[in-house]
């Protein structure tokens, strides 16, 4: 099983950015926590983060054929982005939203997710642990 955790702009400044909003953890601490998911699970986990949108939609479109499913916190473009939504209905692979905070309780424009109508789960306000929770879920699902 293959299961690509895609990340959006600004998440590479985990541990560094909002600390009270984002927790104190970094993106080396995520990117360790998938690598030892992927070993306790016996899978294949691919990470790949970008700052810009079209790159993301790319990464999406060239996972057609190639993973089983999708882990993704595409960040600021959760709530403007359409085009990463159409390219998660493009390839219809099953598809979870992590979002480290609990957008739901912060500004309205944060309770809008374009990306979360193309996906089966949201995961939201459990720190960089929503990821290992979205894989766990993915595994199930995927049987
Ligand atoms: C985020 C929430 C978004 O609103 C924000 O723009 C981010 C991170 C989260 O993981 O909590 O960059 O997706």
């Amino acid at each position: 099983m293959k299961i690509l955790v895609i990340n959006g702009p600004n998440i590479n400044m985990l541990g560094i950015r909002e600390p009270g909003i984002y927790g104190k953890q970094t993106f080396a601490d995520l990117l360790e926590l998938l690598k030892q998911t992927a070993l306790e699970k016996q899978i294949e986990i691919e990470q790949y983060q970008s700052n810009h949108e079209g790159c993301l939609v790319d990464k999406i479109q060239q996972a057609y054929g190639q993973v089983d499913g999708i882990v993704i916190n595409p960040a600021a473009y959760t709530h403007t982005s359409v085009a990463i939504l159409d390219a998660l209905k493009s390839v219809a692979i099953p598809a979870v939203e992590v979002h480290i905070s609990d957008v739901d309780s912060r500004e309205s424009f944060r309770q809008i997710s374009y990306a979360g109508m193309a996906c089966i789960k949201a995961i939201k306000g459990k720190g960089i642990d929503g990821y290992r929770q979205a894989i766990d879920y993915l595994i199930e699902y995927l049987g």
